[in-house]
């Protein structure tokens, strides 16, 4: 019966107060093959994947596993039928290891107690049968980014999964990793898994996926075979029309130096240099592409520009100004932006209400929570008192932030 489908999605919509998420969808995946699905942001990638994975009810249509009719209520129905789900961001527990991550919510017991020699070696197993290699007793905040990813789809194939879907798995990940990641998924194809994989990179697409469907405005328009169509033609059914050629104007660049870095030098705590006498400059109306493999610098030298280290050596100007001792705050203030690689982690308060995420983006720094057991004034009441002074949005019920919970959000 090797042309049931693993999945097959027929009719699918998904309606959101003022949104059609998801309509008419049709869908249907091989059994162990790597099928891609394309389309632009807001296309409806992530709901029809949370639908499969019985995260979201459809309004209407039919899901298919196996053949069989299937009605998911929630993950847990999606997991027993074999379907597992990694999602855009990571949803990991990071004050735990690899192997607690793993077993969280199935946890293998003996006498009553939970048996992690059986949980080990389990995950042992799985990550020398697909090639997901990971120390299971490693903390997981200790991990990068591609083991973390790795991390989650044990947990996915821990529970059963015959059928993986990874929503923008590559988005977070630097070259090297994208390959190991490609190089595990063929693993799991050849182990006979099906892999669901969302993406809008049409290169990556292009070349590890078997069948590639095309989403637009919530529907299915096109699906194709990698060896049939070029990335331009990708690009075209996701817009649904010719794509614009690039404009030829009037270069922007200006002679005025807005950012300059002159031979600046930042250590690591035990002397080594993780910034060697960087020097670079950036003129008004320019865009500087800074490029380098991971590791190599590029969180530091953004550590030293927006001055959340301070330098040890060299000197950081803004405009005509030396802004080498200045603090975060300040440089700000004088129009320094930063859009962090990890929204998430970096960039969003996200425990606490938009308003202050964008406040804080936009005003003077609110004081540091205090740490618990240390002295000195109380910094929310501090907060609460320059947020009913400031002229940004009030917030609802979250303010003013207990310390726990604002340290957990900067975390
Ligand atoms: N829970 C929700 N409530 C209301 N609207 C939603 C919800 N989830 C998604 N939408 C809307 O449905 C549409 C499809 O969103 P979806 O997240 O599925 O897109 P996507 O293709 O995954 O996009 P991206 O590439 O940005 O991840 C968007 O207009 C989005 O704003
Ligand atoms: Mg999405």
């Amino acid at each position: 019966m090797a042309d049931v489908p693993a999945v097959e999605l027929t009719g699918i919509v998904k309606r959101f107060p003022g949104v059609v998420a998801n309509r008419d969808v049709d869908l249907a995946v091989a059994p162990g093959t790597i099928h891609a699905l394309v389309g632009e942001n807001g296309a409806g990638k992530s709901t029809l994947m949370n639908i499969l994975y019985g995260m979201q009810r459809p309004d209407g249509g039919e899901i298919r596993v196996d053949g069989e009719v299937v009605s998911f209520r929630n993950p847990t129905d999606a997991i027993r039928a074999g379907i597992g789900m990694v999602h855009q961001h990571f949803m990991l527990a990071a004050n735990l290891t690899v192997a607690e991550n793993v077993i969280l919510g199935a946890e293998p017991s003996r006498w009553g107690r939970i048996d992690f020699g059986a949980a080990r070696a389990r995950i042992a197993e799985l990550g020398r049968r697909y090639g997901l290699v990971v120390d299971p007793d490693a903390l997981v905040e200790q991990l990068g980014v591609g083991e973390r990813q790795r991390v989650e789809i044990l947990k996915v194939l821990y529970r059963g999964a015959r059928t993986l879907i990874l929503d923008e798995p590559t988005a977070v990940l630097v070259p090297q990793e994208v390959e190991d990641l490609f190089r595990n998924l063929g693993e799991l194809r050849a182990e006979g898994i099906t892999i669901l994989f969302i993406s809008h990179k049409l290169d990556e697409v292009l070349s590890v996926a078997d069948t590639i469907t095309v989403i637009r405005a919530g529907t299915t328009v096109a699906t194709v075979a990698p060896a049939d169509v070029t990335a331009g033609q990708l690009a075209e059914l996701m817009v649904g029309s010719e794509l614009p050629t690039p404009e030829t104007r009037e270069p922007t660049v200006t002679d005025d130096v807005a950012l300059a870095l002159e031979g600046v030098t930042m250590c690591a705590p035990g002397g080594r240099p993780e910034l060697d006498d960087i020097t670079l400059s950036v003129r008004r109306g320019e865009i500087v592409g800074i490029a380098g493999v991971e590791g190599n610098g590029q969180a530091e030298l953004i550590d030293a520009v927006m001055g959340l280290r301070p330098v040890d050596g060299g000197r950081i100007s803004l405009g005509d100004e030396d802004a080498t001792g200045w603090s975060t705050r300040r440089r700000r203030e004088a129009g320094l932006g930063y859009v962090p690689e990890d929204r998430h982690r970096h960039g969003l308060l996200l425990d606490a209400p938009s308003g202050r995420t964008r406040c804080s983006a936009t005003r003077p720094l609110l004081p540091t929570p205090r740490a618990p057991g240390s002295t000195g004034p109380a910094p929310a009441a501090s907060a609460a008192r320059w947020w009913r002074s400031s002229t940004c949005a009030r917030p609802r019920s979250t303010w003013p932030p207990t310390p726990s919970r604002a340290a957990t959000s900067r975390s």
